[in-house]
Parts: C-alpha cells; sequence; structure tokens
C-alpha cells in the first residue's frame, strides 16, 4: 500500500486544490514552473540538496544542488533578456541532454518566455517547420547542432538570436550567432521572476498528425498543478529517492516528468546522456542506486531480448517503483519484469496535449498485464462510440477514449491552429484518437491508434511529413508511408515508392533515399525498408489507399475493397 492510501480513497476525496494547498498557489496568484522548480526548493531549506546528476556519454559527472538550479537559471534568464528577449516569445532548446536543457528551460519560464523543445536529432527540414510555425526568436544549440540551424536561418527573419552554450572560440561566430557558457558565467543571484499567471503560456511541444504540418501543443503554467500531483502519486517519488526519467525533453514526457514534476517535489534526478545499451543502463542505476525508474515499452523490449545474465552484472536492489509511458505495454514485459527485478513496470498512458499522466497504474494498485489503468483522480475519462459519442458502458466493448476538459495541464490550444484544436471535441469529450476497451473492474485496455500515425519507439512519426520528405528526392515519383511490425520498436517507418523514369530499383537507391530521410527528418523517420512498386493503390479519385497498404504489412484481412477506392 502506498503512503497515500488507496486508489479508491483517493478518487472519492479528490479536488485539484490538494496540489494547490502543497504548492501554496491560491487563484489569481503568480504561478511560474521555473521557480517552483527551484527558487520555492530553496525556500523551503532544500538549497544544497542536489537537484540534477548527470552524466556524459564519455563519463563526465556534473552535480547541481537547487541552489544551482535556482541561480543558473537565473543566469540564463537574465542573459536572454539581455538580448532583448520578452514573456510570451518563444525561445527553442536544440540540444541533446546536457544540463543546460534542464535548467535552461526554467530560466525560459523564468522570465515568462515560452519554451519550444526540439529532439536534436531533428534534421534541418523537421527543425524548419516547427520553428517557422511558432517564429522562433532564438534558439539555444550546441556547436554540433548549429550547422542544421546555420542551413536555415536565412529563411527566418523572426529567428534573432542563435545561441551557442559550448562554443570554443576555434572559429569566429557568425550573423546572430552568440556565445553563453553556462557553468563560467557570472551568476546572477536574483533575477525578477516575471509574475506569470494561471493561464500563462509555458512551453510549446511538437506533435505529429496524420495529415497537414506537425501541431505546437501550447501549455500554460497552471499545468504545474496535474504535473507535481501526477508525479507525486503515480511515480510515487519520496523525498529521499533517486530518480531516473530516461526520456528526452524533446518530448512531452522529458519535460512533464523530466523536468517540472521532480524538481517542482524537490527531488534529485539523475540523466544520462548516452544512447541505450542494457549493461550501460544497468550499471546507471546500480552506480546512482536509482529507486524511481520511469521508461518506455521499446527501452524495456530491449533490455528483454538483452537476456537475464547482464541482469545479474549488477546490484539492482535500490529499485523500488518502475513505471512505463508512450506505446503500449505488452503483459509479457510487465511479467519479465516482475520475474527480473522483482517489481512490474506500471503503465501509465497520456498524450502530448494532456500534459499529464491521465490512465495510470497506481502504487499500491492490483496491476492487470497489459492494462493501461484507470483515470488518474479528477479525471473523468469514458470510451464513446465512434459515431455518436455517447458513453459506452458496456464492459469489454471497444470505442474512441474520452476526456472530459478541464484538468490543470490540458493544452489550450494548437499554435495557430485553433481549428484543429477544435476538432479534438465531440459531445463534450476531449478525444485523443486512441481506441480502447474497458473492463468490468474498470481498468483501461487500449486497442490501438484512430489514425494512420505510426507510434515508433514511442515517437509519434506522421507519414505524411515521410510521404512529402520523400517526394523531394529525385528518384522519387509518388510516395506512400505506412507503419510496419516491429519485435523492439512496436513500429517502424516503411515506404512505397514509384521512382521516375531514368532511375533504378536497387539496395544503393534505397540507402540514398533513406539516408536522405534521416537527414532532413530524423533518424526516427527514416524508412527502415523501402519497397519499389509499379503503381500505388488509389481510390477513384486518386487517393493513395493508405490503409491497403497497412493491412498487408500487418497481414490483416483487408476485406471489400470496393470501399476503399471510394474516397470517404
Ligand atoms: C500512445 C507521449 C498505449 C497513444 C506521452 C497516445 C500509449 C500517444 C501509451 C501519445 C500507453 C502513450 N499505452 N499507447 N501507455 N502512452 N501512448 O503525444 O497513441 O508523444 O495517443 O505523448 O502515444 O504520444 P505523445
Amino acid at each position: 500500500m502506498s503512503h497515500i492510501g488507496s486508489y479508491d480513497q483517493r478518487v472519492k476525496n479528490f479536488d485539484w486544490s490538494i496540489a494547490e494547498k502543497e504548492l501554496g498557489y491560491h487563484d489569481g496568484d503568480p504561478i511560474n514552473i521555473g521557480w517552483y522548480c527551484s527558487d520555492r526548493i530553496c525556500e523551503m531549506g532544500k538549497s544544497d540538496k542536489l537537484a540534477l546528476i548527470w552524466e556524459g556519454h564519455s563519463g563526465d559527472v556534473k552535480k547541481y544542488t537547487y541552489n544551482d538550479l535556482r541561480v543558473n537559471s537565473n543566469t540564463i534568464g537574465a542573459f536572454l533578456k539581455e538580448l532583448g528577449i520578452k514573456n510570451d516569445d518563444r525561445v527553442c532548446l536544440f540540444m541533446d541532454k546536457i544540463p543546460e536543457l534542464y535548467i535552461g528551460l526554467l530560466g525560459i519560464l523564468k522570465i515568462g518566455a515560452i519554451a519550444q523543445p526540439l529532439f536534436s536529432a531533428f534534421g534541418d527540414e523537421s527543425l524548419h517547420v516547427r520553428m517557422e510555425n511558432a517564429e522562433t526568436k532564438a534558439i539555444i544549440t550546441q556547436r554540433k547542432h548549429v550547422a542544421k540551424v546555420r542551413k536555415i536561418r536565412d529563411t527566418m527573419p523572426f529567428l534573432e538570436h542563435i545561441i551557442i552554450v559550448d562554443y570554443d572560440g576555434k572559429h569566429p561566430l557568425r550573423e546572430k550567432e552568440t556565445a553563453f557558457r553556462m557553468d563560467e558565467a557570472e551568476k546572477v543571484e536574483k533575477l525578477d521572476i516575471h509574475p506569470t499567471k494561471a493561464e500563462s503560456p509555458s512551453l510549446l511541444h511538437y506533435t505529429s498528425g496524420t495529415t497537414g504540418k506537425p501541431k505546437g501543443v501550447k501549455h500554460v503554467h497552471y499545468s504545474l498543478i496535474s504535473q507535481y500531483l501526477t508525479t507525486k502519486w503515480v511515480l510515487d517519488l519520496h523525498e529521499d529517492d533517486i530518480y531516473w526519467c530516461t526520456a528526452d525533453p524533446g518530448w512531452v514526457t522529458g519535460t512533464s516528468y523530466g523536468i517540472i514534476g521532480p524538481f517542482s517535489l524537490g527531488i534529485t534526478q539523475c540523466v544520462l546522456d548516452k544512447g541505450f545499451g542494457a549493461d550501460n543502463w544497468y550499471q546507471f542505476i546500480d552506480k546512482y542506486k536509482v529507486s524511481i525508474w520511469y521508461s518506455a515499452p521499446t527501452a524495456i523490449r530491449s533490455l528483454m531480448k538483452a537476456g537475464e545474465e547482464v541482469v545479474k552484472k549488477h546490484d539492482l536492489s535500490s529499485l523500488r517503483h518502475l513505471a512505463s509511458v508512450g506505446e503500449p505495454l505488452n503483459a509479457e514485459a510487465v511479467i519479465w519484469s516482475e520475474k527480473v527485478f522483482g517489481k512490474p513496470f506500471y503503465d501509465t498512458y497520456w498524450q502530448t496535449e494532456t500534459g499529464s499522466m491521465m490512465i495510470c497504474n497506481y502504487p499500491g494498485m492490483k496491476v492487470k498485464p497489459g492494462s493501461m489503468g484507470k483515470p488518474f483522480p479528477g479525471i473523468t475519462a469514458a470510451v464513446v462510440d465512434p459515431d455518436s459519442y455517447e458513453v459506452i458502458d458496456e464492459p469489454g466493448k471497444p470505442g474512441l477514449i474520452g476526456f472530459k476538459p478541464g484538468w490543470p495541464a490540458m493544452f489550450r490550444t494548437y499554435w495557430g491552429n485553433e481549428e484543429t484544436y477544435r476538432n479534438k471535441f465531440k459531445n463534450g469529450w476531449y478525444i485523443p484518437g486512441d481506441r480502447s476497451s474497458i473492463d468490468n473492474e474498470g481498468y483501461y485496455w487500449f486497442i490501438g491508434r484512430d489514425d494512420d500515425v505510426i507510434n515508433t519507439a514511442g515517437h509519434l512519426v506522421s507519414p505524411f511529413e515521410v510521404e512529402s520528405a520523400l517526394l523531394e528526392h529525385e528518384a522519387v515519383a509518388e510516395s506512400a508511408v505506412v507503419a510496419k511490425p516491429d519485435d523492439v520498436n512496436m513500429e517502424v517507418v516503411k515506404a512505397f515508392v514509384t521512382l521516375n523514369p531514368g532511375y533504378e530499383a536497387n539496395d544503393d537507391l534505397e540507402l540514398k533515399i533513406m539516408n536522405f530521410i534521416r537527414k532532413k527528418l530524423s533518424p526516427l523517420a527514416m524508412p527502415q525498408e523501402i519497397e519499389y512498386v509499379k503503381s500505388l493503390p488509389k481510390t477513384r479519385s486518386g487517393k493513395i489507399m493508405r490503409r491497403l497498404l497497412h493491412a498487408k504489412e500487418w497481414g490483416e484481412e483487408i476485406g471489400d475493397t470496393s470501399t476503399l477506392e471510394d474516397d470517404e
């Protein structure tokens, strides 16, 4: 049983004011996430407590106390202010998982600007569409990524500053570029924290849909209320825990639960800025005595693949609670984890748009392997009919997940795309676009997404974005992109292409096209397989029938194709 009481008790007595009270927040007060995650923890007497333990890929280690977090985020905030960054300006973070990313985000929030974290492996085109949509005023990056920014800089008149955090003076800075070294900068003890209010914008996270460009999911400072409480109750963080969230802050898990949640609770967390490896990961847990671990199904499946022998080489007895997010967590993974770690992974379900966990397994609650669990207290959830959007009240019957709007971390709009935002609401429900059923004990069982978006290793990839990028390759005439099943990543990107005259369908060209996409978009969006076809299946009016190709990949019955051939 957890220290917070049973699930049913918590649901019965629930009110978001529980979090407000614990955070000392009253309706109408200023609320600034940057302040809550650093200054407030210091005011509570925890200045010397370790906030962040960071280990880089070459084994170098850096440690920051809560006072370091406070002062360094002040320093970054003051530096940005000096450059002319004002509240509501968008500042992009484009870095590996280095301390400047974690602390920089707090600095941006402290001056009331909007943080736009983007995955550092994004190629120039992925970066460009997202910065163009946000009209980003400044980007904070590293030397190793600056070439991508330089490539697109001249097409972005709104971009005023390119800040390089590891500038070494070896080459002259170019236009708009400026150097800032956090650890060496003169420290700013006191910064005027911008008095952001509950509804002031905080973060802009980009997410991909089936069609159109990536959408900027706008969050506000009040999201802290949900993020704080879900971190405390679902991840079960206690004062002396060592927490490890494996997600990159380029994605929402890495900000909601890799920055805001743990820091607002004054917890010590560690970060490993290194690629995946079972041995590395276990060594990291052993070395820092990680007690709470938040990861993802693809990583867990990779660990399963690495086997049990490597687990035995390390002392993992510090682990107390494990949780997972991002893709369906298969029952085998839960059972395996129970066997090798002595505890199951607790699945959690949510989205960039929801900002915080929505359906979860809680410490103390019976885990049904393969189920996502139950709605977080205060969240009204249901499974609704895909046509009428009426609640389906029959255990086991599939439908669309629906949430009653109004929880604190809910997104407030898609940046510059109010219409798409409004379309997400039907019959009073927010529809995240996932299918599920509910069993007779109220547990949710994920079925699948309700669109063509590909979930590869927990990251959403838009088939449309990859298809468009493929068409920019000189050899490609037409393209269709679908998910292909994969043992570890659950899904990977597969492309079907027809070639322009004069191009030969061979392995060399396949490799060239793959690399073209990797550089332009990202390694995740890169097709793992390209199938050359003579023509693509189309509807009568010429729309490519992705569904047909998808069904073939998954060995599913295609059924009556006459309906597919008509435009819907
Ligand atoms: C999927 C990540 C099954 C789902 C926090 C959702 C899941 C999308 C789970 C959001 C889970 C997330 N089980 N599917 N526990 N968690 N998903 O926006 O399709 O990157 O809509 O947010 O991932 O992905 P996003």
